[in-house]
């Protein structure tokens, strides 16, 4: 037998250097001390004290599939982005995840669930990083992480606290219309497949004339949109803790494989200034009768990952990763998104995550970037630098201005966005419980809110969020008022 022939049927180390046990430890006779130059066992142990990454600091609990992009709608007169052209066919990954909860959290309790796909396209990845819901808590980055604090857990004991949340978002009017939509039905999704996926920001559409669009993305689920009551969500938090991530895996490995269809929204680049709502701010939606909805494409997710952790832990989603024909918008949520995906990647993965499978590039990588722990791609040139005459990459400076941005000037301050003619934190909110929901789900969403409510807040607080919910919907809030008071 070879050596290579040998190591396929054998454990070995992990440079192929066949090991002598799988159970035992080398020591001097059957009760002696372990020696030193075991160091299989070294490695053994070693390895594993090194098994885990730190979890993300948001979305941590999740899972995801591979899967593909059809292009089905012609939308090449707003963008010239090569994943958008007529007919296109691109590989996804997309990961779904609840926001505040730990790895072992249960995947039924109420919270926005995540939303995040990478398009593996032939100018770069392009990262589109969603939740389900179009909206969010607030408005500015400055907000994020005292927002994500309110909904963690108490540094004192350890606990989550729905007094912090609620002292957090009544103090932070802007969240109302995001505290209505998670309080409602769709805070709860029967399964990641029945949940809608929306871009939710902003973001800029440029076509092959320099033509400027603002874009808001949605992405309709084809399985049509299911939730779990309350009722069943604290059940099954207790039953199946893991009823998501199952149910996707289980759904693909059937060969059931869930689809979306991605429309858009489009705004031309100078009705923004006059729009009755600033149409940057992310506590808002752009009104389907204002810009109506225009199908692009179909996603669909049809394989599983080989290895949980290789593929679905070590994936690093980043809305800085955009590609020409799509660029940012003045969001400042965005905005500071884009610093931060990047960043926590480096801490979280390693400076070279960028080079493992689920985040390579599938079109060339020709960056100047080197060295690093845990590098193996071999950088293209052996002169590091640019510009250098000894054949390394250069910019093509004809392509200048074509990711996507716009202008701006004023003095630097720190202040709000202007106000639009309909802009307020309880308008949206409240059209969409007098608007959208039926009596059902608005009974179901002051059940919900008062449940809450009764568990744990204090008198000030709680005064505070019965104050809020009139603001948004006068009847709701007296209705959840009556019902925290026990009526
Ligand atoms: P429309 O009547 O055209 O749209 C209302 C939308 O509400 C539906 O298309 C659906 O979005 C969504 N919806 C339905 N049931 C629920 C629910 N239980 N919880 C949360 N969302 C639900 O009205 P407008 O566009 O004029 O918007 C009215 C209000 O609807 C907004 O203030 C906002 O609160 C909400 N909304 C608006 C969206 C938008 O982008 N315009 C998107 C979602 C909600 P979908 O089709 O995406 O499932
Ligand atoms: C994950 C920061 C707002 C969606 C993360 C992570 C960070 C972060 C640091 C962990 C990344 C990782 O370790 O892999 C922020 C900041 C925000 C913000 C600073 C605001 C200023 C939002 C908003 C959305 C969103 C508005 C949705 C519209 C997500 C998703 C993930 C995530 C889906 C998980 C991605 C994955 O599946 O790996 N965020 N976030 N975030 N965030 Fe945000």
């Amino acid at each position: 037998m070879t050596g290579s022939a040998q190591n396929d049927r054998y454990t070995t180390n992990n440079v192929g250097i066949p090991v002598e046990s799988d159970e035992h430890s080398l020591t001097i006779g059957d009760s002696g001390p372990i020696l030193l130059q075991d160091h299989y066992l070294i490695e053994k142990m070693a390895q594993f004290n090194r098994e885990r990454v730190p979890e993300r600091v948001v979305h941590a609990k999740g899972g995801g599939a591979y899967g593909s992009f059809q292009v089905t709608n012609d939308v090449s007169q707003f963008t010239k982005a090569a994943l958008f052209q007529p007919g296109k066919h691109t590989e996804v990954l997309a990961r779904f995840s609840t926001v505040a909860g730990e790895q072992g959290s249960p995947d039924t309790w109420r919270d926005p669930r995540g939303f995040a796909v990478k398009f593996y396209t032939e100018q770069g990845n392009y990262d589109l990083v969603g939740n389900n819901t179009p909206v969010f808590f607030v408005r500015d980055p400055q907000k994020f992480q005292d927002f994500i604090r309110s909904q963690k857990r108490r540094p004192d004991n350890g606990l989550r606290d729905n007094d912090m949340q609620w002292d957090f978002w009544t103090l932070s009017p802007e969240s109302a219309h995001m505290v209505t939509w998670l309080m409602g039905d769709r805070g709860i999704p029967r399964t990641w497949r029945h949940m809608n996926g929306y871009g939710s920001h902003t973001y800029l559409w440029v076509n092959a004339a320099g033509e400027k669009h603002w874009v808001k993305y949605h992405f309709k689920t084809d399985q049509g949109i299911e939730f779990l009551t309350q009722a069943e969500a604290d059940q099954l938090a207790g039953e199946d803790p893991d009823l998501h991530r199952r149910d996707l895996f289980t759904a693909i490995k059937g060969g059931n494989a869930p689809s979306w269809t991605l429309h858009v929204q489009l705004m031309p680049f100078e009705d923004a200034a006059d729009y009755r709502f600033n149409p940057f701010d992310l506590t808002k939606v752009w009104p389907h009768g204002d810009y109506p909805l225009i199908k692009v494409g179909r996603m669909t997710l049809d394989r599983n990952p080989e290895d949980f952790f290789v593929h679905i832990e070590q994936s690093a989603f980043e809305p800085s990763n955009l590609v020409p024909g799509i660029g940012p918008s003045p969001d400042k949520m965005l905005l500071g998104r884009l610093f931060s995906y990047p960043d926590s990647h480096r801490y979280r993965i390693g400076p070279n995550y960028a080079q493992l499978p689920p985040n390579r590039a599938h079109s060339p990588v020709n960056s100047y970037a080197k060295d690093g722990p845990m590098r193996y791609d071999i950088p293209r040139t052996a002169r590091p630098y640019a510009p250098n005459s000894y054949g390394g990459p250069a910019a093509d400076t004809t392509r200048f201005g074509e990711i996507a941005g716009w202008e701006a000037s004023g003095e630097m301050v720190r202040e709000a966005y202007k106000l639009h003619r309909d802009d307020d934190d309880w308008g949206q909110a409240g059209t969409m419980v007098r608007s959208v929901l039926d009596d059902a789900a608005r009974e179901r969403l002051a059940s919900n809110v008062s449940g809450h409510l009764r568990n744990g807040v204090s008198r000030p607080v709680l005064e505070r969020a019965l104050q809020y919910w009139r603001n948004i919907d006068k009847a709701l809030g007296d209705r959840i008022a009556t019902q925290v008071n026990g009526g």
